[in-house]
């Protein structure tokens, strides 16, 4: 019996796959590689020294699909396979809807007509809009500002209907908040296309002279020095969440939702004097405007992953400097191209 893991050579993709091989567990990655390398699979093999299934397959090729449940026998599906650029999802609404939700519905037909009826899925804290206050709690209300989002919310009230229709599916949705950092190897880690949207890879790139410069996207923020506060958390713990959620799924039925941060706020500052301190770096820095759609603050209350799952973030923002640090010196360019 096999887990089959949708973009599994995505940047948590890949850490995740690290961590259930640990476990002992077998793993077929199905991934199109638009959004990743081929030769993750290998560094995964190389970090491990265990084998692994690789299907290059795209979600929406629907046959392409059911031929992976013909051939390996899966009993649960860890789904991260999507596309997660925000401002692009503005630019591309139709390419973001289909991918992600067309992708997500053939995927759920073949894991109810597989009998494989157990999903982790990736959600983010983006379906939690503008929260009122912080730290944000699962029953808080649900609202999104951008079509990534919207898709979001849309396959987990997919998955929710899923569920209601067939109650013996089990349905863990994780609430991403914001992963970062690297495996300690340093083999695997974040390679964002092009110019980096988001922080920490901006940071870390920077840091390598890349980059000239971060722009701070406003320092006018009701937060402790002005700059937006997030959650950041290891990608390690990250994946780590999911062995947890899967450990739940395999013993109940049902739809379960968790936030998976740590329950720790860091402005953008904190995170530039952080990366500082523990690399010795310098990272250049200046105060441009507001980022349309930003929020002030996000974070998590982890708590019910804690109680429920046994689950809680153990490494600190120091960890994940260092980490994505590593990944950054022993990669500057990123995973190599396909030969
Ligand atoms: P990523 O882009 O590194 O990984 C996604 C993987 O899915 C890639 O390897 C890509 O090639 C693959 N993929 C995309 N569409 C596919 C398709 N149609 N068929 C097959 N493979 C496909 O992204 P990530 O940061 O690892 O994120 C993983 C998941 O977590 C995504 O669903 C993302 O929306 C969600 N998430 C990410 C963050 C974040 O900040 N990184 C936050 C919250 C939620
Ligand atoms: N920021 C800068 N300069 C940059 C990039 C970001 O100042 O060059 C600031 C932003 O304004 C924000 C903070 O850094 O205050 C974090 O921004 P990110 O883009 O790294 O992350 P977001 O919280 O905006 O969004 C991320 C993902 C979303 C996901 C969300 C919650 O990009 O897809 O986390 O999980 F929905």
């Amino acid at each position: 019996m096999a887990i089959l893991i949708t973009g599994g050579a995505g940047f948590i993709g890949s850490h995740t796959v690290v961590e259930f091989l640990n476990a002992g567990e077998d793993i077929v990655i199905l991934d199109n590689f638009c959004n990743s390398k081929p030769c993750v699979v290998d560094r995964i093999r190389t970090i491990t020294g265990k084998e692994v299934t690789l299907c290059r397959v795209d979600l929406l090729d629907r046959e392409a699909v059911e031929e992976v449940f013909k051939t390996y026998d899966i009993e649960s599906c860890i789904h991260f396979a999507g596309l997660k650029a925000v401002g692009e999802s503005c630019m591309m609404p139709l390419r973001y809807y289909h991918n992600n939700i067309t992708g997500t519905l053939i995927l759920c037909e073949m894991l109810q007509k597989y009998g494989a009826k157990r999903i982790v899925f990736s959600s983010s804290a983006t379906v939690y809009g503008k929260p009122e206050t912080v730290p944000i709690r699962e029953d808080f209300p649900l609202s999104t500002t951008n079509p990534y989002g919207e898709t979001k919310l849309m396959i987990e009230r997919i998955l929710k209907d899923l569920h209601t229709s067939d109650p013996e599916f089990s349905v863990s949705i994780l609430r991403y908040f914001n992963p970062i950092g690297a495996h300690e190897s340093g083999l695997i880690g974040e390679d964002p296309k092009g110019i980096p949207n988001n922080l920490f890879p901006y940071i870390t790139q920077v840091g390598e002279g890349k980059l000239p410069f971060l722009r701070v996207f406003g320092n006018d923020y009701a937060t402790h020095d002005g700059t937006g506060v997030r959650d950041y958390i290891h990608v390690v713990d990250l994946a780590r969440a999911h062995l947890k959620a899967l450990e739940r799924a395999r013993k109940v039925t049902g739809v379960e939702y968790y936030n998976v941060g740590t329950g720790n706020g860091y402005s953008v500052l904190d995170m530039v004097h952080a990366y500082e301190r523990v690399t010795g770096l310098e990272i250049p820095y200046q105060i441009v405007e507001r980022r349309p759609g930003d929020i002030d603050e996000c974070y998590a209350d982890p708590a019910l992953a804690e109680e429920m799952l046994g689950w809680k973030a153990e490494f600190d923002l120091d960890d994940m400097c260092r980490d994505a640090h590593r990944w950054q010196s022993q990669n500057p360019d990123g995973y190599p191209d396909e030969v």
